[in-house]
């Protein structure tokens, strides 16, 4: 099975004569989804070895010359003019192997009291670490979008819906920072799940540390963890992380995919409340007429895959004995998916949604017609003085009259037919059902009435504005 030329730097060559052929090596390889934390390996390194040259486990020159040529490999490999090598086992070995063919026993001495098990660990955090403001400044630009739009709309009322049938009127700014508040809850969680992943495995070696005298305290600060992880095992062990910020992810995308099934029904032509841009939709390849909303469906779509990513790495995780297991490699390929398809999905929301034109004249029609209203005129009759369940009643025997004589609403009604129900009723009801009226009688805090959206915008964007990243 031996094949040398696959094998000449792997980093476990001394124990086993025999090595995996092509295409086990290739099976049990993971360069080409590890190949992204290459930035993150050579931070890793160059802290640790620089430790290491202070502690006096190498000699500080030795260490220098390591520093300089993972400096120079760092640039070349931004630049372009050093290539990752397919052929490599990991992103680990890569770099490491790189080192010894350019300065020999020099190179030999970067992995003194490191494992790859909490090489990875720690790459994997630092990735994250940086990735993941990343993600979340993608979570403001789509929130402040969706404020935007909301700005225009304090005063179009639409529509809210529960079991998809019309309940009360709302206005559309009002449904859009609903949308936000869940947005701004997912922001939490990632910055939650920083502060959790914050502690550096650094040191945690295989699984039981090492008798080498690292220090860990300056290793982790240096990487700009807040400190050293507690215990060894679980350093190597813990994929919290990971589960933390899929679960995260699965959430976001499936608020993602609740919006989008929303632009999907408005964008129908039986609803026709939202024009998505011909930029943003597509046409099909049989049907003439058609400009379909399919970025939204995508999204929709697309937020599977984080849902499964998410019990990919809980079923991965739960039955490994501690405290490294190989199967903890493919746990990256689940989270970097996950997170590579917030971020697009992200983007192309906010990319739709920012150019998207409302139709508010079919908004504020649908608000008739479906006697939105009648809860209105219920509470109308509270205020005057009718206990609740009476006031129900009251206004469902009219809904029911309108409905008997075809009226879309209790509008139709003369005030000598309301009164019939209830003595209560004046001629102030008329102006008290309208759909404007109902809306902006509702201004409790967290209603639809245009001065409370107001106010919900102005707190949503001074939530943004605080974050720092
Ligand atoms: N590529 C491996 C991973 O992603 C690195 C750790 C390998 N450790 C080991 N003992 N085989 O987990």
């Amino acid at each position: 099975m031996g094949d040398d030329k696959q094998n000449s730097n792997v980093l476990w060559a001394g124990r086993l004569t025999e090595k995996p052929s092509g295409e086990a090596f290739a099976f049990q390889a993971s360069i080409a989804v590890d190949k992204r934390l290459a930035r993150d390996d050579i931070n890793g390194s160059r802290v640790h070895v620089m430790m290491l040259g202070k502690q006096g486990i190498i000699p500080a020159e030795t260490a220098a010359k390591i520093d300089a040529e993972l400096a120079r490999i760092d640039e070349e490999l931004a630049a372009g003019s050093l290539a990752i090598d397919p052929g490599a086992e990991d992103i680990h070995s890569f770099i490491e192997g790189l080192l010894t063919e350019r300065l020999g026993d020099a190179g030999r001495m970067v992995h003194a009291g490191r494992s790859r098990n909490d090489q990875v660990a720690v790459d994997f955090k630092l990735y994250l670490k940086r990735i993941v403001p990343e993600i979340q400044k993608e979570f403001i630009a789509a929130i402040n979008t969706l404020l935007d739009q909301a700005d225009k709309h304090t005063e179009s009322v639409m529509p809210g819906y529960t079991h998809l049938q019309r309940a009360q009127p709302v206005t559309l700014a009002h449904h859009l920072c609903a949308w936000c508040a869940a947005l701004e809850r997912d922001l939490g969680r990632f910055a939650d799940a920083l502060v959790r992943l914050d502690e550096c495995p650094l040191g945690a070696g295989a699984l039981a540390g090492t008798g080498l005298p690292l220090d860990r305290e300056a290793t982790a600060a240096a990487l700009g963890f807040a400190r050293p992880s507690l215990n060894s095992m679980d350093s190597v062990a813990d994929r919290d992380f990971a589960l933390e910020l899929a679960s995260d992810a699965a959430i976001a995308m499936t608020h993602l995919s609740r919006f989008c099934e929303d632009v999907v029904i408005w964008a129908s032509e039986e609803f026709k409340f939202i024009n998505v841009a011909e930029s943003w939709s597509t046409g099909s390849s049989i049907m003439p007429q058609k400009k379909n909303p399919d970025f939204a469906e995508l999204i929709r779509g697309k937020s599977g895959r984080t849902a499964g990513n998410l019990v990919t790495l809980l079923t991965l995780i739960k039955g490994l004995p501690y405290a490294y297991d190989k199967d903890l490699q493919e746990d990256k390929e689940s989270l970097f998916d996950s997170l590579d398809t917030l971020t697009m999905c992200l983007r192309m929301f906010r990319g739709m949604m920012g150019s998207a034109v409302f139709n508010t004249e079919k908004m504020e029609a649908a608000c008739t017609g479906g006697f939105l209203e009648a809860t209105d005129a219920a509470e109308y009759l509270v205020c005057k003085g009718l206990p609740f369940r009476k006031a129900h009643e009251v206004s469902a025997l009219i809904v029911r009259d309108c409905i008997a004589a075809g009226q879309k609403g209790i509008a139709g009604r003369t005030l000598a037919e309301l009164k019939s129900h209830s003595e209560l009723f004046e001629d102030d009801i008329y102006k008290a059902i309208t759909p404007a009226a109902c809306v902006a009688a509702r201004r409790l805090p967290g209603g639809p009435a245009p001065e409370e959206v107001k106010r919900q915008i102005r707190i949503l964007r001074e939530r943004l504005e605080m974050i720092s990243l």
